[in-house]
């Protein structure tokens, strides 16, 4: 049989669409919606914060995070900067931020479990060299101090999965638990995106844990770079994805 191209897609919003048709999927996504002001507005009254993100991009760029403080005032929550301001202000702060060539999506804002006061998510990394998905790799990304994105790229650090887990879970049992929660629900997703992008090979998923060990789904990237897991002591995630990478693609 030919084999079909390595199959990209940058849209967020489409692969949110297709796995939220999975019911053991959608109970895991955030609620998300297009960004507009009126959806704005709507998501903060049911959220006490909410999380603005380019549709199309990466590496947290561009992003910002939108907290009720009281009904009068709003706190900014972007890359490099965070103020307070009038609730009233907020769509000429928005207008100034956000490019209006792009599109955004608005996501229920999920509060991670922390280490050291810095939040963690998980990045689970997938591959199909032949007939089915494996998890070649899964490490947990800390953010960097000050910062709310865990993007490596902006300095979000590499540790060992199960150890951040620990951390949320507090038992070792929980965390063995959690880890085996994260891989099925990890190769459901690829299991449901494959059926509607059939030359998907390799993807990354971002995830995160709440505090009440809540797992939720905030990206599924479809050309994942795996450089971080080059920074964890023990290399056997990396060898294993990149020898992998190299028969796939
Ligand atoms: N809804 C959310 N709640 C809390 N943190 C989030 C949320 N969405 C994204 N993040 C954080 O921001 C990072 C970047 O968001 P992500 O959706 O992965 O977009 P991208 O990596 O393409 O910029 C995530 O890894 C996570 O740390
Ligand atoms: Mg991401």
């Amino acid at each position: 049989m030919k084999k079909l191209p390595y199959q990209q897609i940058a849209s967020k919003t489409l692969k949110t669409m297709v796995l939220s048709r999975n019911g053991k999927i959608s109970p895991h996504i955030p609620e998300t919606k297009w960004y507009n002001y009126e959806q704005l507005k709507q998501m903060l009254h049911r959220h006490s914060a909410v999380f603005i993100k380019p549709d199309k991009g990466g590496g947290g760029a561009g992003t910002v995070r939108v907290t009720k403080l009281g009904s009068r005032k709003v706190e900014l929550h972007t890359l490099n900067s965070r103020k307070v301001i009038d609730a009233r202000k907020l769509p000429f702060y928005l207008k100034s931020f956000l490019n209006p060539r792009r599109h955004y999506i608005i996501q229920q804002w999920i509060d991670l479990g922390k280490i050291n006061g810095r939040p963690f998510d998980l990045r689970v990394h997938l591959q199909k060299p032949l007939s089915s998905w494996q998890i070649s790799g899964v490490c947990a990304k800390i953010a960097a101090p000050g910062k709310i994105v865990t993007n490596h790229c902006k300095g979000g650090q590499p540790v060992e999965a199960p150890k951040a887990l620990y951390q949320v879970a507090a038992q070792k049992k929980q965390t063995i638990f959690l880890m085996r929660k994260i891989y099925n629900l990890s190769k459901e997703v690829a299991k449901t995106l494959n059926v509607f992008f059939p030359g998907l090979r390799e993807l990354g998923i971002d995830l995160g844990v709440d505090k009440k060990l809540g797992i939720w789904i905030f990206e599924v990237n479809t050309r994942p770079d795996f450089k971080m897991f080059r920074v964890l002591e023990d290399l056997h995630m990396y060898d294993r994805i990149r020898k992998t990478h190299r028969f796939i693609v």
